[in-house]
């Protein structure tokens, strides 16, 4: 075994799958074995994994200009070219982009930011953030707070009560419904409950609310009808403002530009990475609109400078990938493709699993979606210790198909973008043998009531 230290990895279970080449949306181990990539790696590779584009922009800019600070005044052509190129992207007004090298930090961006702005317009008190349970925001000290899932949080004894950090409930009918309570009841409780912990935390301490317009880590939830249009009218109420994470979302993932056009969300700031650059170089972006950096030159010149920064802050060769990325996307018609085969593989997805006998629910948008692995389909009871999703990763790995479990026995699906129809047949057709032989399994282990 080697050194490393595997991230979100078992330490009693490294190394089991050794991946050593990837072509289109597939990726092959070092037996040979072939895999098409089902989950875009994490959730990253939208051009697939042979894009000699990509690959061809950044070893030009790496012979040109292998590195460049942006501190202190310096600046380069790549990076001043990508954030005019994601300006008029955006629908954030006359946006602002702070590029780092992971949605992790550039959360931590918008969490510092934040501060450094409320207390730039003289309301220092307005320093807390409202996330959501079960939302993923990565894993830095701030964004590992925002972060919600149980594994992120143990043993860490993250400084949760001095960053300030609220959580309110995840938007998810399917787990959360109570009783016989409709979607819009649902939706309306969990709004009233958010408005009365605003209440009682005094709206005047609340800078923001971050989401994930659907969220990917926690179980792909797509929330319903009618929550986002509340959530906002409820945020703008009491003057919070909103914070789109658009790490997985963003670029195309949901059929459209940006998560927040699929949700219908107006966001305040939004956070990039992944998709970004298909993930062939690391970038990442905080993204903020005018009135905010307008309200914070003031306060760099008192100090001297805006003391944040990171070393790879708009790396040339990460901006040169991001930027050849977005060219791809837009002469290519990526987002609308993205659209298309992913409504046809929503489509399947239902007429596949929809009547499966371990599958409670089956939810996404454009090339996003899970099937909610269950005990019991009737009354939705949850396979014990998450066994339901790693039995199904395993069995679908045995078929020649990665795919992750999220939440538990969430099985994620997020295929690169330019995956075909036939090449979503053919991993729903892995799937459905995956399930099946999973399936099979927990049943003669006991593990199912259905
Ligand atoms: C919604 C969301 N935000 C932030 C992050 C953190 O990104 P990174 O792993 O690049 O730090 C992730 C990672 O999966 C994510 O899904």
């Amino acid at each position: 075994m080697s050194s490393v230290i595997y991230p979100t990895t078992n330490f009693t279970a490294t190394e089991q799958l050794c991946i050593t080449h990837g072509e289109g949306i597939h990726v092959y181990d070092s037996d040979g074995k072939e895999y098409i990539e089902g989950l875009a790696g994490l959730w990253c590779t939208s051009l697939g994994y042979s894009n000699s584009e990509v690959v061809e922009a950044i070893t030009e800019q790496l012979h040109r200009l292998p590195f460049q600070h942006t501190f202190g005044g310096k600046t380069h052509e790549p990076v001043m070219q990508l954030a005019d190129k994601l300006k008029a992207m955006v629908p954030v007004e006359d946006a602002y982009f702070f590029f780092g090298n992971s949605g992790s930090d550039a959360n931590d961006s918008h969490y510092k930011m934040l501060r450094y702005y409320f207390n730039a317009i003289g309301k220092p008190e307005k320093r807390k953030i409202i996330t959501r349970e079960r939302g993923y925001h990565g894993v830095t000290v701030a964004a590992g707070a925002l972060t919600s899932l149980p594994a992120n949080l143990a043993h860490f004894d993250a400084p949760l009560e001095a960053l300030s950090i609220l959580r309110t409930d995840a938007p998810h009918y399917y787990t959360g419904r109570k009783g016989n309570e409709t979607e819009a009841q649902f939706v309306d409780r969990i709004l009233t409950s958010l408005e009365d912990q605003i209440l009682a935390e005094d709206p005047a301490t609340i800078a923001a609310m971050i989401v994930e317009p659907i969220t990917g880590a926690s179980g792909v939830i797509v929330p319903p009808e009618g929550y986002y249009e509340g959530l906002q009218a409820l945020l703008r109420k009491h003057d919070i403002l909103v914070w789109a994470d658009e790490v997985i979302c963003g670029f195309g993932r949901t059929g459209a530009d940006f998560g927040s056009t699929t949700m219908g969300i107006k966001p305040d700031l939004m956070t990039f990475a992944k998709q970004l650059s298909s993930a062939y170089f690391p970038i990442s972006a905080a993204v903020i609109p005018g009135w905010m950096y307008d309200a914070m030159i003031d306060q760099t010149n008192q100090v001297g400078v805006f003391g944040h920064g990171y070393t790879y802050s708009g790396h040339p060769a990460a901006c040169a990938a991001a930027l050849k990325t977005l060219e791809i996307y837009e002469r290519d018609g990526i987002f609308e493709h993205a659209a298309e085969v992913g409504a046809y593989m929503q489509t399947r997805l239902r007429e596949m699993f929809e009547d499966h006998p371990m599958v409670g629910e089956v939810r996404g948008k454009g090339l996003i979606a899970a099937l909610e692995l269950v005990s019991n389909k009737t009354t939705g009871a949850t396979i014990a210790g998450g066994k339901g999703g790693a039995a199904a990763v395993q069995a679908c790995q045995a078929e020649g198909l990665i795919l992750r479990a999220v939440a538990g026995n969430a099985l994620a699906f997020c295929p690169p973008l330019i995956i075909t129809r036939d090449e979503v047949d053919e991993m729903l057709r892995r799937a459905k043998a995956g399930v099946d032989a999973a399936y099979d399994q927990l049943k003669s282990e006991g593990l199912l009531d259905g």
